[in-house]
């Protein structure tokens, strides 16, 4: 095992490094210090050849000035919240609208696109990175000093764990997830349809066409959204149904089937027959934005290597608590109090059959 450090560019005035953590599969991944956005991540397959599973790009300057956000740890409230507005123990909140008429994935600049203090070491079977970030009282408009540790770790099962520890001095709100784009077969290898995905989850959550929900919570039964038996991504991939048609896709909160759970089972199993590679998603989190990358479109930022940006050529599996959970009273809490110490842990974990 080894954890290599190089300088990846410097934004405002402050050096970006990137870190790489290498076990000994010769699995690795490398994460940047800005947005914490992972860049790169090497799994073998069954014939035990790496390929880099996540998009991502060669420069800062791309992760900086693109939209997608890239690999990157996303919050302080991920997903959307209607309008940018909430309501916090009678206080009324605005904050930044960066999509539509809303506000996306923690405002005009998010915890995606911060420099995070970092501290690597190995640590008895895992490559560990631990990453720091606080976030002042009224940042992007939000209540209370966070204070964030996150946790990456890479360990000898070729598992990719991630905790997000995070305290406030103030009552907030908090939805805290990674943006990793993944394709098993290797990100420059097309579109994601032929993945087959099992996901454990019985309901989704439709949304209006700027993507908020309506509040609804609706049963898969009979949606392209049934994952409870394994299937491909593409065959059910239906633009005619309203939800999808709405998103472009699959871009919807999909809810555990039992919302709490230790991380004995996992929630999402995928796999990619020509490589072999199976992702299994552990998570301590209640739900998962599955998004089927429906705007990966972008021409002026393409991927490492040069390779172009694709519709469906990748998919997110965002763990997380219900979006604009804090505009619905039947939706998942998303309140953290003062002095509470908010924890999650995340696992993608790979083997190949
Ligand atoms: C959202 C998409 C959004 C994307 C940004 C995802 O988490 O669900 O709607 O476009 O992030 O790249």
């Amino acid at each position: 095992m080894n954890i290599e450090k190089r300088p990846f560019g410097e934004v405002c005035g402050k050096q970006v490094d990137i870190y790489t953590m290498t076990v000994d599969s010769g699995a690795s991944v490398s994460i940047i210090t800005f947005g914490g956005a992972v860049n790169k991540l090497l799994m073998p397959d069954r014939e035990g050849k790496l390929a880099d599973v996540v998009c991502g790009y060669d420069d800062l300057k791309s992760y900086t000035e693109a939209a997608g956000y890239q690999g990157a740890l996303i919050g302080r409230v991920g997903n959307r919240i209607g309008k940018g507005r909430f309501t916090l123990d009678g206080k009324q909140y605005q904050l930044y609208i960066n999509n539509g008429e809303n506000s996306l994935h923690g405002g005009k600049v998010g915890f995606s696109h911060k420099v995070w203090d970092a501290e690597a070491n190995v640590c008895g079977d895992a490559c560990v990175l631990d990453l720091y970030y606080t976030s002042p009282d009224g940042e992007e408009n939000y209540p209370g000093t966070l204070k964030l540790h996150v946790t990456y770790k890479l360990t000898q099962d070729n598992a990719l764990s991630i905790t997000y520890r995070a305290e406030t001095d103030k009552k907030t709100i908090i939805n805290l997830t990674n943006h990793t784009y993944f394709n098993l077969a290797g990100f420059a290898s097309g579109k994601i349809f032929d993945h087959e995905m099992w996901m454990d989850a019985d309901s989704f959550i439709p949304t209006d066409k700027g993507l908020i929900p309506t509040g609804e919570i609706r049963a898969v039964d009979g949606t392209p959204f049934d994952f409870r038996e394994a299937k491909k991504i593409g065959r059910d991939f239906d633009l005619s149904y309203e939800p999808m048609a709405i998103a472009g896709g699959y871009d919807h909160c999909m809810n555990f089937v039992k919302r709490e759970q230790p991380m004995g089972a996992p929630r999402i199993v995928v796999s990619e027959q020509s490589s072999g590679r199976v992702m299994e998603v552990y998570t301590t989190e209640p739900c998962v934005q599955f998004y089927s990358g429906n705007f990966l479109n972008s021409a002026q930022y393409p991927f490492k290597g040069g390779y172009p940006q694709g519709l469906q050529n990748a998919f997110c599996l965002e763990t997380q608590r219900m979006p604009d959970s804090i505009n619905h009273e039947n939706f998942t809490d998303c309140t953290l109090d003062a002095g509470e110490k908010f924890e999650s842990t995340t696992i993608y974990k790979f083997s190949v059959k």
